[in-house]
């Protein structure tokens, strides 16, 4: 039920750890299932992703989702690495099973958290980033609702 590039992304993650002095940290959760990811960017002077690394504590989705993440936010700027939403990533993943859709949104808010710590930090505004939230969870029930 999970394509190749999933299995291989869960079972060899690229650019699993940390990056010490990194430009941008996000930490997300998921309340719900206990998961945590955390984000590392290396942004050069030109707001470009020099680097990325994370740290994932969390189902093999959620490990494969990052791993590929990181993969598409390299070398990107920081305007470009906001396309690369839970949808992109599972797409370059080749899809992933229904229930476990919820677990690539981890992946999308540690990025847009680590973009939001760096933004904070050097003082500037990335167009279109929205503040992240730290638990995924929060507001789901309310979405749920509109289905
Ligand atoms: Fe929690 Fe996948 S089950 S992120």
């Amino acid at each position: 039920m999970y394509s190749e590039k999933v299995m291989d992304h869960f079972q060899n993650p690229r650019n699993v750890g940390e990056i010490e002095n990194a430009s941008g940290v996000g930490t997300v959760g998921n309340a719900k299932c206990g998961d945590i990811m955390r984000m590392y960017l290396d942004i050069d002077e030109n707001g470009v992703i020099r680097d990325c690394k994370f740290k994932t504590f969390g189902c093999g989705a959620a490990v494969a989702t990052s791993s590929m993440a990181t993969e598409l936010v390299k070398g990107k700027t920081v305007q470009e690495a906001l396309q690369v939403t839970n949808k992109a990533v599972m797409d370059a993943l080749d899809g992933l099973p229904p229930v476990k859709v919820h677990c690539s949104l981890l992946a999308e808010e540690a990025i847009h958290a680590a973009l939001w710590d760096y933004a904070k930090k050097h003082g500037i505004k990335i167009e279109g980033l929205q503040k992240p939230k730290s638990d995924i969870h929060e507001g789901e029930e309310e979405d749920e609702e509109e289905y």
